[in-house]
């Protein structure tokens, strides 16, 4: 799929933005905080009704306005399609065709986008809720039920923490309930647990091929699902219901004590191996970029396998983290195949030469201007 345009209006300092794009990669370039990380960001938007960078939604509005509108075209192969988003102070409207959603999770997944920012190599670095979130977000776009059955999680276990917190401080005395909600957590948490296994899986696979590319054979990278409650791998929802179910029950009093709930999949995380060892710990700064850069590569794949559609790829300030060789790796593996848009404050050297027929924006103040 590819965007063939985006308006903007009153979107972070974009007040109206009109421009078109083409199929191929769209280079962004500015000095610092003309508005390049802003356009990518509005486009991240337009695909998940959600920034990457904040969660509170007024930010995104410019600051002189109420209302933020954002709209596009992707193009898909039989398709072409409008989608449109309002953000204020009054919540989100998305539409797809003209049509009003009434729910956010039929709207997600319409336009697919992969992101990688010079944070994301802290995707192996970072703490498990950075992993977690990327999980959340990458099979989100991929899989509605995914969405729905997390957001159901979200939901019954903050309603639960709630309750653990008021049998704590002894407002309510009755554990049946606690036993209700701790059945309906364990229900979602299964259907969770295997879908995020069963897509790590896949991932895996794409990932492994890109890496092994990019160590030019030396290294074979493994992923490995990391849970408290179930160390197997091939576990169904059923049996893994009964392991939550387990979990919950074995852990209660000291739940009770601490007011909050201790395991579930809120706590599961995600490790990267190379050649068997966890390269978190063991890995050299080159073989964790090599880690993430494969994992983001291998999302283009998967949602390539899953949707049949190769999604868009968003490229904020990453050219210049990477050395020339992961550079030219990253630029071949998506030419021709898939629509880019790259920010940069110069685009110099491999990226110059590798890069076909770009079309080049320069960007100033919140306004596009076309160089090429
Ligand atoms: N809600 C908003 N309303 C108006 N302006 C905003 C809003 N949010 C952010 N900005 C402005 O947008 C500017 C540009 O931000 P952006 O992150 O896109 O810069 P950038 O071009 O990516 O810069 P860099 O090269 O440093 O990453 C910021 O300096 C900020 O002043
Ligand atoms: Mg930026």
């Amino acid at each position: 799929m590819y965007l063939e345009n985006l308006s903007l209006h009153n979107f972070r300092n974009y007040t109206d933005l009109e421009t078109e794009f083409i199929p191929g990669v769209n280079v962004l370039l500015g000095a610092n905080a003309q508005g390049k990380t802003n356009l990518l960001e509005s486009i991240y938007v337009l695909a998940l009704t959600r920034s990457h960078r904040t969660s509170n939604d007024r930010d995104l509005i410019n600051w002189d306005a109420d209302t933020a509108q954002l709209a596009t075209r992707v193009k898909k192969q039989v398709s072409s399609m409008p989608l449109e988003l309002e953000l204020s102070a009054k919540g989100k409207r998305a539409k797809v065709n003209h049509i009003e959603q009434s729910k956010l999770s039929q709207y997600i997944g319409q336009l697919n986008v992969v992101l990688f920012s010079p944070e994301d190599l802290s995707l192996v670095k970072g703490s498990p809720a950075i992993r977690r979130r990327f999980i959340d977000m990458e099979f989100g776009q991929m899989s509605s039920k995914y969405l729905y059955n997390s957001a159901q999680y979200r939901t019954i276990l903050k309603q639960r923490n709630q309750y653990l917190k008021q049998l704590k401080f002894k407002v309510q005395s009755d554990k049946v309930f606690l036993g209700v909600l701790s059945d309906q957590l364990a229900a979602y948490g299964a259907e969770i647990t295997f879908q995020r296994r069963q897509f790590l899986k896949k991932l895996e696979k794409w990932a492994q091929q890109m890496h092994t590319q990019i160590s030019l054979g030396k290294e074979h990278l493994t992923f490995e699902y990391v849970s408290q409650v179930d160390q197997e791998e091939e576990l169904t929802v059923d049996q893994l219901y009964k392991k939550l179910q387990e979990a919950f029950s074995e852990h209660e009093e000291h739940e009770l004590q601490q007011g909050t709930t201790l395991v579930g999949p809120q706590r599961d995380d995600v490790r990267f191996l190379v050649n068997g060892k966890n390269v978190q710990t063991f890995g050299s700064q080159g073989q964790q970029r090599t880690t993430a850069l494969s994992v983001k590569l291998a999302e283009i794949d998967l949602m390539k396998e899953e949707t049949g559609e190769y999604p868009i790829l968003l490229l904020d300030d990453v050219l210049s983290e990477l050395d020339d060789e992961r550079q030219t790796h990253l630029l071949k593996s998506i030419q021709n195949k898939v629509q880019t848009f790259l920010t940069t404050t110069s685009l110099s050297g491999v990226a110059r030469q590798l890069i076909d027929e770009p079309r080049i924006f320069t960007i100033s103040q919140g306004t596009l201007h076309v160089e090429t």
